[in-house]
């Protein structure tokens, strides 16, 4: 193995808590983090911005093949850079989230992203967290965790994270799981609201379970952790006691 130090890999669906604890774990153990989601978003943005197409994906390749995407590792998160453009706050917003999920599903599209994050992870001591990390990027990653929770529960959190009127279904820095829900709106509206930020949700794990190409699933050596009924802190603490077993080993 030519890799002197180790590679992390957190897998899980939208809203299980991922970047929160690759950033906690990055920190913890003196690793980068890097939020492969994050690429995936910036190519998005670049199809909307340039008009292109979710489901085909030939063009979508001459868009990558002319892209260059750039993860900045911060301690809370990764600065992303388009081109040389400082898009970090724009892929969070719901227009791209969702377009994030459809290009996502291309199979030369994923085998370019791939390899791009091999090269961003070989030299090891990064935490990468993604959807494929485990089964696809990094099958030979020292530390596997895949980080789960009910639907309805993501579903509520990313409700929560969600300013009142803003458009962002996503955290743009450290994810909350206690904040407030916004206030100065009906319990009505408010149940209407949250029930369309589920059924987003629900939409885009469906997507990402059942594309053809590396599906989101738990390696088979991956320790699966379901957060449901965890509050943060028992999941950094379990997490990093994950790490640290696998790691001695
Ligand atoms: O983790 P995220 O929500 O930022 O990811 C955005 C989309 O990108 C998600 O819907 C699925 C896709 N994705 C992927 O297919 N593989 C990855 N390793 C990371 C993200």
């Amino acid at each position: 193995k030519k890799r002197q130090r180790p590679v992390i890999a957190i897998d899980g669906p939208a809203g299980a808590g991922k970047s929160t604890l690759a950033a906690h774990l990055a920190r913890r153990f003196g690793f980068l983090n890097l939020e492969t989601g994050a690429m995936y978003r910036a190519l998005a943005l670049k199809a909307i911005d340039n008009d292109y197409s979710f489901d085909e994906e030939a063009p979508l390749m001459d868009l990558a093949a002319h892209t260059r995407i750039t993860l900045e590792p911060q301690l809370e998160g990764n600065r992303v850079l388009l081109d040389g453009r400082d898009v970090s706050r724009r892929i969070r917003e719901t227009d791209v989230t969702n377009a994030a999920s459809k290009v996502s599903i291309h199979p030369q599209l994923r085998a370019w992203m791939v390899h791009q994050q091999r090269l961003l992870g070989e030299a090891g001591g990064v935490v990468m967290e993604g959807r494929d990390i485990g089964t696809a990027v990094f099958p030979d990653a020292e530390v596997k965790i895949f980080l789960d929770a009910a639907p309805e529960v993501r579903g509520n959190r990313r409700y929560r994270q969600a300013a009142p009127g803003s458009n962002t279904a996503e955290p743009t820095d450290r994810q909350n799981y206690g904040r407030q829900a916004p206030d100065p709106v009906s319990a009505e509206q408010q149940r209407l609201t949250e029930e369309a930020v589920l059924r987003e949700l629900k939409d885009r794990d469906y997507r990402d379970r059942n594309r053809a190409e590396s599906p989101l699933r738990p390696a088979a050596d991956a320790v699966i952790l379901d957060s449901t009924s965890m509050t943060l802190d028992e999941v950094l603490n379990q997490a990093e006691e994950i790490v640290r077993t696998h790691l001695k080993a």
